[in-house]
């Protein structure tokens, strides 16, 4: 690194990219994986067959939907159902369809980081299912958090699906869960999904598709390094890398350079040094099972109060209620 002028870290996009690339181990957030063209390789994920995450929570919906739903029943004054990262919606339906068929009294506030995510998400609901009352907001996890707060005149659902929990480290999913509970009341609920440990192979095959999907969505941040802040990665040297560790339930991916290379990044005024094999550190898609679920939920103030699995046991979305509300 031989950055000279001192550059504008104006964004936090510039900023996370100026940290991890000039720490060792280096790092990038897989939070910056979503641009446009990062939202539709991550839908492309969720249809292949490898990645068994979507499929198994869908199965979860369908087959206990009345319970689920029996759960959310508010009193006289029915409920908010507060989803965070709705996305396309596609799970959430199937309970939507349900609660809009036997009159649930609720109102669905999707929540996602992707304002065309919300739009396209209203729109499909309005033709779809036009008896629910749907009132999407575009924001980020944890300034949305607050706002969920005010959400407090009656029974409130907040909703987590697609185990996004997994790419925070048990410390910040402890906070995530501690900041959620915060904004609990008595009776109010908290229903999200947790991808649980299983064979190593089903996991890595998850992550290591065949059909390079993930290797390409991996390797967009770089791309988007390019475009966004004027930087010049050679793609093509590096290399998507998977690891499982049985162990800890962590999956972890990296970028790895095949060759030593200097790295320029105009807008941060930074030239970046890889020798070969040197490795970026991207994501973590963290696997649980229910010691640590219980254990999770337990430091943040939350209680399980029940969870449904899939047939194979692939899968499971806790029910949490705040400990001494
Ligand atoms: C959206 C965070 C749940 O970690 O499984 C999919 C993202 N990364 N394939 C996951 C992802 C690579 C996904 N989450």
């Amino acid at each position: 690194m031989n950055n000279t002028t001192k550059p504008t870290l104006d964004t936090a996009f510039k900023k996370d990219v100026f940290e991890g690339l000039t720490q060792f181990p280096k790092y990038l957030y897989s939070k910056y994986f979503y641009d446009e063209k990062g939202d539709k390789l991550f839908q492309d994920i969720m249809n292949m067959p490898e990645y068994y995450l979507t499929d198994c929570e869908f199965d979860i919906l369908s087959l206990h939907t009345e319970a689920i739903a029996e759960f959310f029943r508010g009193s006289g004054h029915g409920f908010d159902l507060i989803e965070l990262g709705a996305g396309d919606g596609k799970k959430t339906k199937i309970l939507l369809k349900y609660l809009g068929e036997n009159d649930f009294n609720f109102v669905y506030r999707p929540i996602d980081i992707s304002q065309n995510a919300i739009d396209s998400l209203t729109k499909t609901l309005s033709n779809e299912l036009p008896k629910v009352d749907v009132r999407g907001e575009k924001g980020e996890y944890f300034e949305v958090l607050e706002r969920v707060q005010e959400y407090n005149t009656r029974k409130k659902v907040i909703m987590v699906l697609g185990s996004n929990i997994g790419n925070l480290l048990h410390k910040r999913a402890i906070e995530f869960l501690a900041k959620l509970k915060d904004s609990m009341r008595e009776g109010d609920l908290l229903f999200m999904g947790f991808d649980q440990k299983k064979d190593p192979e089903t996991i890595l095959n998850a992550y290591n598709d065949p059909h390079g999907i993930t290797a390409t969505f991996n390797k967009n941040i770089l791309h988007r390094i390019n475009r966004e802040l004027d930087g010049n990665f050679p793609v093509d040297d590096f290399r998507h890398w998977e690891s499982y560790n049985p162990e800890s339930g962590t999956a972890k991916s990296f970028l790895v350079a095949e060759k030593p290379m200097e790295v320029t990044i105009a807008a941060l005024n930074l030239t970046v040094k890889f020798d070969a094999w040197e490795t970026i550190h991207t994501e973590i898609s963290q696997k649980y099972d229910d010691q640590v679920v219980e254990w999770l939920a337990g430091e943040a103030g939350l209680d399980i109060e029940t969870s449904y699995t899939d047939p194979k046991g692939y899968y499971k979305n806790y029910v949490f209620k705040r400990i001494n509300a």
